[in-house]
């Protein structure tokens, strides 16, 4: 910079300013550029802590309701044990004591081997192996094993009307067993539904329909039985193993496993349910 002779100081040429200014921009657009892989970076980092912590959140979930789950069989199979090794050593004999215990000890070993299963079919690859199966014959059979699960548990299915709107002519590339027992659960779950309401006055009815959209089939499962509210429906609708909204036998690993197995085939499952009113299970599946 010139010094003038009263000691004042030039004013800067604007040329210097602005080639000064324009250096400064180029180096800031260097270094800008220099920061996007970085950004990314920080992006995917994030991006995998979130991942990280959902995978996390899911785990303690599954965990924590798995442990619920075996305590509350286990707590009563020793309790009965216990109670057998007391009647042991009193030395009396009670037959009729003795077979309670035993035949409680054996129905919660059933119910804990349900439990395993269950949690094997959720764990479980889905073969990679496709067949074309037509809809209503995987339905059909779904339905008669829904049927014999509810009847064999003493119910009456008589008075529950099976409707059934799926087109002869609808197939789909599926893994058999898989998808059969997706249907079988969930209309076991249309049956159980109408469980609390048996002694009500129906009509009471299930219907399965299904509608080609381009290359989808869309099919509904709805059931006009007790359904239930808002707050269970968020549970239910995070389909993690173990969600329950009625006191009952099942595990909660129904609607999960469907899911999993529907996804599995390129497809979608969500489930919307009033209480009262009924529930209507929607899926969409890849044909
Ligand atoms: N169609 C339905 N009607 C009423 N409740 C249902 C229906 N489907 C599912 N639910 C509720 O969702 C819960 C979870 O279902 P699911 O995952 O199949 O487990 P599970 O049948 O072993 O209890 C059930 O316990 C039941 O309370
Ligand atoms: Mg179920």
């Amino acid at each position: 910079m010139e010094h003038l002779v009263d000691g004042r100081t030039a004013p800067q040429p604007i040329a210097d300013i602005f080639a000064g200014e324009q250096q400064r921009i180029s180096t800031l657009k260097v270094n800008a550029h220099q920061l996007i892989p970085l950004e990314r970076e920080v992006s995917v980092i994030t991006d995998e802590r979130a991942s990280r912590r959902i995978v996390e959140k899911h785990f303690d979930m599954l965990v924590g309701g798995t442990v619920h789950n075996m305590r509350g069989l286990l707590t009563p199979i020793r309790h009965n044990v216990e109670e057998l090794s007391a009647l042991a050593k009193s030395g009396a004999i009670d037959k009729r004591k003795l077979g309670q215990h035993a035949r409680a000890i054996v129905t919660r070993l059933a119910d804990l081997e349900q439990f395993l299963d269950d949690m094997r079919a959720y764990a479980q690859p889905i073969p990679t192996q496709r067949r074309r199966e037509r809809l209503i014959d995987l339905v059909r059979e779904a339905a008669d094993a829904a049927r014999a699960y509810f009847e064999a548990l003493g119910h009456d299915a008589a008075a529950i009307e099976l409707r059934f709107r799926v087109p002869e002519s609808l197939s789909v590339e599926v893994a058999r067993h898989q998808v059969l027992s997706v249907f079988t659960n969930l209309l076991r779950n249309a049956f159980e539904a109408f469980r609390p309401i048996q002694d009500e006055t129906g009509p009471f009815w299930i219907a399965v329909s299904a509608t080609l959209d381009i290359d989808q089939v869309h099919i509904l499962i709805e059931d006009n039985g007790v359904g239930f509210g808002e707050d269970d429906l968020r549970q239910i609708r995070e389909f993690i193993p173990g969600n329950k909204t009625m006191k009952h036998d099942g595990t909660g690993f129904g609607l999960p496993t469907a899911r999993r197995y529907i996804e599995g085939h390129g497809g979608s499952l969500d489930i919307d349910s009033q209480i009262q009113a009924g529930t209507r299970v929607r899926i969409v599946l890849p044909i």
